[in-house]
């Protein structure tokens, strides 16, 4: 079984006349023969075209398409009389959404996963909880500080995805997992040093807390992330940790189209079901 990988899409930002990323990505199942594609988060600020674009990809590839949101899925800016509790339930309405339920497969395999949040571990040690809480470095406004509308605080709101978490995991250690958080769950995937900014901004892009968790069970195959715009992968222990993020056109090599970028972005994981 072949299963395509891939974040932070943005088909909203990267829109350009058209929507040509959804396209390139059913281009790109067909092309891989993929039997299931997982996006990790950041597909759009809007639920409606968030479930329309997730829906489409079902429709013209024939296979299932996971989803989880990312923190732009759940931004309010074009619903400003909705919570993002209120839109992480709209996303719902996508059924192969995982915050509604995880996903099996195969003889033994399942495939949990939601946003996640962050808990500033990953920033550096230099600053403070102040610091970080005013989520702006310089000029720069982290921007969930105003379009993330939770009503919780940022630690609340990763402890209640932790513990979501940690309890699939617990239910389901007789199964061999594939995890899916939209922010990161290990440091090794952060912005490097030396980056003055990033070394602040680091704080919002995951916590070592959902590491931890899930190099605690054996059983979890693949751990996939998002939210960083990069690709990359890393073994650490019985668990294979995977990033691909498409990202913003911006971000491409010159020059290139949705369809060369997707290529180059889409991982695939191969499982012996
Ligand atoms: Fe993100």
């Amino acid at each position: 079984m072949k299963i395509g990988v891939l974040s932070d899409i943005h088909i909203d930002i990267n829109y350009i006349d058209r929507d040509e990323v959804t396209p390139a990505i059913c281009s790109a199942v067909k092309v891989r023969s993929l039997d299931m594609m997982i996006i990790a988060g950041d597909v759009a600020s809007d639920y409606k075209l968030v479930i329309e674009s997730m829906e489409d990809i079902e429709k013209y590839t024939g296979i299932p398409c996971l989803y989880i949101p990312g923190n732009h899925d759940i931004w309010t800016e074009n619903y400003p009389d909705l919570t993002s509790w209120d839109i992480y339930e709209k996303l719902k309405g996508f059924p192969r959404n995982l915050t509604k339920e995880p996903y099996m497969f195969g003889r033994d395999w399942i495939v949990i996963g939601d946003i996640g949040w962050y808990d500033f571990s990953f920033g550096d040690t230099g600053y403070s909880f102040d610091d970080f809480s005013r989520m702006k470095y310089g000029e720069r406004v982290w921007q969930d500080s105003i379009k993330a509308v939770w009503g919780k605080s940022t630690h609340e709101m990763h402890s209640y995805f932790l513990h979501k978490l940690e309890n699939q995991l617990k239910t389901y250690q007789n199964k061999k997992v594939i995890i899916v958080t939209h922010v990161l769950p290990i440091s090794d995937f952060t912005v490097l040093p030396p980056d003055p900014m990033w070394e602040y901004m680091n704080a919002f892009l995951g916590s070592r807390e959902y590491g931890e968790l899930i190099l605690r069970y054996p059983n979890v195959k693949y751990a996939i992330s998002g939210h960083v715009h990069y690709r990359k992968r890393k073994h650490i222990q019985n668990t294979e940790f995977v990033c691909s993020c498409l990202g913003y056109r911006t971000e491409w090599f010159e020059n290139d189209d949705a369809g060369t970028e997707v290529e180059r972005a889409l991982m695939t994981i191969n499982i012996d079901d």
